[in-house]
């Protein structure tokens, strides 16, 4: 009964392999350890190596007695996915093809996605619900939705079960405050808010405050990464219940402008914040946050911190942790 996690010693991995491993569960991680922190899965089982190798994941799911997944591994950047498209069709889709062959090989039949509300692109209505269209508008985006869809058919044609989560702002840290999101490739509004109140950077860059918004600066829907943690745990007892293949979507239902997140930040650092308003950052809709609905009802899941708790538990882990885990 050991839970595979790829990418488990990344940013949201390493976060809900700490959950599960609190629950008691056997788990081990698989981790290129191109972007992993060994020190954010201590104590945690740990393979080195590449989800696309089939021989390496087969031995894994025989040697631990795999009977589940959850599969993080993934690239993640937006911008970097518009300009190196190949690297994002080659890990996360064609990596992804090959790890289900090696699970069906293996005979292991649930698996829990990490999939994001990108998919979406800009949607018709908010809150946005699972019943959305389809539209993705970067290339990782459009991985996800790849992914979702190949998830679907394997559903249909074989006994293989899945959820997909569709993560909104996924943020805030551990509330131990030793393990976070690594801040030096970030280009996620929060990591960057706290890079300006410890003065790692110049001013935030308030992009955009035009927007058709009660403040005019972007609102989403910013969900901390230990609810997204026990959200992975739900779906996987969700699967072993014998739920049906679902997308779920995995937020607050609440929208924050980056007025308002900046002005949390400023509470939980005591003090002023530099920023300055730019340009609007191209690609960017003005505001979307989850109907959670679906998470609540089928998964019995919802969200229980809310914004002080994110800006508090990464103002503790990037203060403490400047360069991280370096
Ligand atoms: C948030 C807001 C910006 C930086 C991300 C991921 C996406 C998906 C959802 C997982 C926007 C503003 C930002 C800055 C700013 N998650 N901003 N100054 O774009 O909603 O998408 O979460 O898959 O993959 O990319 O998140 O944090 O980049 O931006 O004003 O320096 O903050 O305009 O309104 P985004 P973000």
């Amino acid at each position: 009964m050991t839970i595979l996690i790829t990418g488990g010693a990344g940013y949201i991995g390493s976060h809900t392999a700490r959950l599960l491993q609190q629950q008691g569960r056997d788990l081990v991680v698989l981790d290129s350890m191109e972007y992993g922190q060994p020190k954010a899965i201590q104590g945690i089982p740990l393979e080195v190596g590449d989800i696309a190798d089939e021989a390496l994941v087969g031995r894994i799911c025989k040697q631990y007695g795999v009977t589940s997944v959850v599969h993080f591994a993934a690239y993640k950047f937006v911008g970097e996915s518009m300009e190196q498209p190949h690297r994002y069709w080659q890990n996360n889709v064609a990596g992804t093809v090959a790890l289900l062959n090696a699970l069906r090989t293996a005979g292991v039949q649930h698996l829990v996605f990490s999939s994001s509300c990108s998919i979406y692109g800009t949607p018709e209505h908010v809150p946005v619900s699972e019943s959305a269209a389809i539209q993705p508008a970067s290339v990782y985006a459009e991985t996800k939705a790849m992914v979702e869809r190949i998830l679907g058919w394997q559903s249909e044609l074989t006994d293989f079960s899945s959820v997909s989560l569709r993560y909104f702002n996924a943020s805030g840290a551990h509330p131990k405050g030793d393990i976070g999101e690594v801040w030096d490739r970030a280009q996620n509004l929060i990591p960057l808010v706290m890079k300006a109140a410890l003065g790692r950077s110049g001013p935030l860059q308030v992009r955009g405050n035009d927007y058709p918004t009660p403040d005019g600066t972007g609102v989403r829907d910013y969900v901390h990464v230990c609810d997204l943690a026990e959200a992975h745990a739900a779906a996987l007892d969700y699967l072993r219940d014998g739920g049906k293949v679902r997308a779920f979507n995995v937020g607050t239902g609440k929208g924050y402008s980056v007025l308002e997140v900046l002005a949390a930040a400023e509470r939980a650092a005591g003090g002023p914040i530099p920023h300055e308003f730019a340009p609007r950052r191209p690609g960017d809709v003005a505001a979307v946050w989850g109907d959670t609905t679906l998470a609540r009802t089928e998964l019995a899941w919802y969200a229980v911190r809310g914004l002080d708790d994110i800006v508090r538990t990464a103002w503790n882990w990037h203060l403490h942790h400047p360069d991280g885990y370096a």
